[in-house]
């Protein structure tokens, strides 16, 4: 089979890798793709948002299926622009991309089934907004509504704070027209866990669990970034918690799913705070998770084309998914600056000293021509975007893939690299 994977990022890098080792994949290609990526498939100059571009290279490559990693495709109807084009396509339509969409559609669906979930409110009117501040206390989450790649959520700890996040979002609209409305959270405490479910309309199916740290600093310090690491599985699940996620979360959302006519194919990432009254629903979003892939798919036992094939076609409740107890942990190197200004085309060295069985999951990294100096000629790898490198290992157990983790991540260096200490370690809030 023929497979173009849409987006560049690591999440698509650990796609492309799982969906290589398929014997059914001949030939897989990827748009953009990056450094990394190229190493395994045939990368494409066309960017993730254009949908029209995607849909003519899908037709005239005659692509027996796409696959969608990123959300902002998906939100444009990419899905949909593929059927019409008579294209088979993973990923939800864009009907149902509001739920990453829209903080305020997802909020909506979780009260109208019973998800549990924190309390909140919607606001579009800046003053009325400014009026309610400090409504459910502090910390005050405060959300914009619309997609701002996972920068879009201010925990203010004071009034001086969230006046200074709603005139940035909804004032200045620094994430543009996703900060037309806000959405005003309780502020949830316990430990975050990710749970990335296969969804075919009719069945839902979680895959292994994994923790991701979405703020910069070591000790969930600083702003939101899109996700500094991950491992799997998450170190707090067990046969009790998994009950009731499944009895109180994924079984009222696929009946909701049907019941107001979302017909959801793909994957539906479910962002929990597992809290001392148990399991509630922090965020939906409708693709798989960055970086939480660069953990789960390394654990995957089973073909991923053939889950992705069940998804499309609705047979999802005859596949058998399986899962190696090994465990693995992530750790995201990003650039000097991130998540806010950085600069790209800094050399990577120390690629090649990883160890064998410990891979790099590239984020955002180019290609480029070596400058003549250069003692060999050819091609170097520099940064191209604020996560550059996930580094994943896996060992026998969650201590062992951490050690072996750090130990490569020290291998590897550019001028301004970050990355967090405490990667794989409980961070209760
Ligand atoms: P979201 O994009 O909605 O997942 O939010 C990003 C991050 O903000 C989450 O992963 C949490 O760490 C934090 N967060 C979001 N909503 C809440 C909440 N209601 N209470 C506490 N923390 C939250
Ligand atoms: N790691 C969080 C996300 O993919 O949105």
């Amino acid at each position: 089979m023929k497979i173009l994977i849409v987006g560049g990022g690591g999440r698509e890098h650990a796609i492309a890798w799982k969906l290589a080792q398929s014997r059914k994949v001949d030939k897989l290609y990827c748009a953009p793709g990056n450094a990394g990526i190229a190493e395994i498939a045939e990368c494409v100059a066309i960017k993730a948002e254009d949908v029209a571009g995607i849909c003519s290279f899908a037709k005239e490559n005659k692509i027996n299926l796409t696959v969608v990693g990123p959300e902002v495709p998906l939100s444009l109807g990419i899905v949909d622009a593929l059927a019409e084009a008579g294209s088979k396509a993973f990923g939800p339509n864009r009907k149902c991309a509001q739920l990453e969409s829209s903080k305020a559609f997802t909020k909506g669906f979780l009260a109208r089934h019973g998800i549990p979930t924190a309390g909140y409110k919607e606001f579009t009117d800046i003053d009325a907004m400014k009026k309610s501040v400090g409504i459910f206390g502090y910390p005050m989450v405060i959300k914009a509504d619309g997609l701002a790649a996972g920068k879009g959520v201010v925990i203010a700890e004071n009034e001086a704070d969230a006046v200074k996040a709603i005139d940035e979002i909804m004032g200045e609209k620094i994430f543009g027209a996703a900060g037309d409305k806000i959405v005003v959270e309780e502020f949830l405490t316990g430990i975050e866990a990710s749970v990335l479910c296969f969804v075919d309309g009719k069945t839902i199916v979680p895959m292994e669990s994994a923790q991701d740290y979405k703020r910069i600093f070591d000790g969930d310090k600083g702003p939101n970034t899109g996700g500094m690491g991950t491992y799997s599985p998450s170190l707090i699940f067990d046969d009790v918690l998994e009950g009731q996620i499944r009895n109180q979360i994924l079984v009222p959302t696929i009946r909701g799913f049907q019941k107001d006519g979302l017909d959801f194919k793909g994957v539906l990432f479910i962002g929990l705070m597992i809290s001392e009254e148990g399991p509630k629903v922090i965020e939906f979003n409708n693709r798989f998770g960055d970086p939480e892939t660069q953990s789960v798919l390394p654990r995957m036992k089973t073909d991923l084309l053939d889950i992705m094939n069940a998804v499309v076609e609705e047979r999802l409740a005859e596949q058998t998914i399986e899962w190696s107890d090994r465990k693995a942990v992530c750790v995201v190197m990003a650039s000097g600056g991130y998540p806010g200004d950085y600069e790209k085309g800094k050399l990577i060295s120390g690629l090649e000293d990883v160890d064998e069985d410990v891979i790099v999951f590239h984020s955002g990294t180019k290609l480029v021509k070596k400058d003549d100096s250069a003692a060999e000629p050819g091609q170097a790898v520099v940064t191209d975007g604020g996560r550059v490198l996930g580094i994943t290992a896996l060992g026998d157990t969650h201590e062992e893939a951490r050690k072996k983790a750090y130990q490569n991540v020290a291998r590897i260096s550019f001028e301004g690299a970050q990355y967090r200490k405490d990667i794989g370690l409980l961070n209760p809030k």
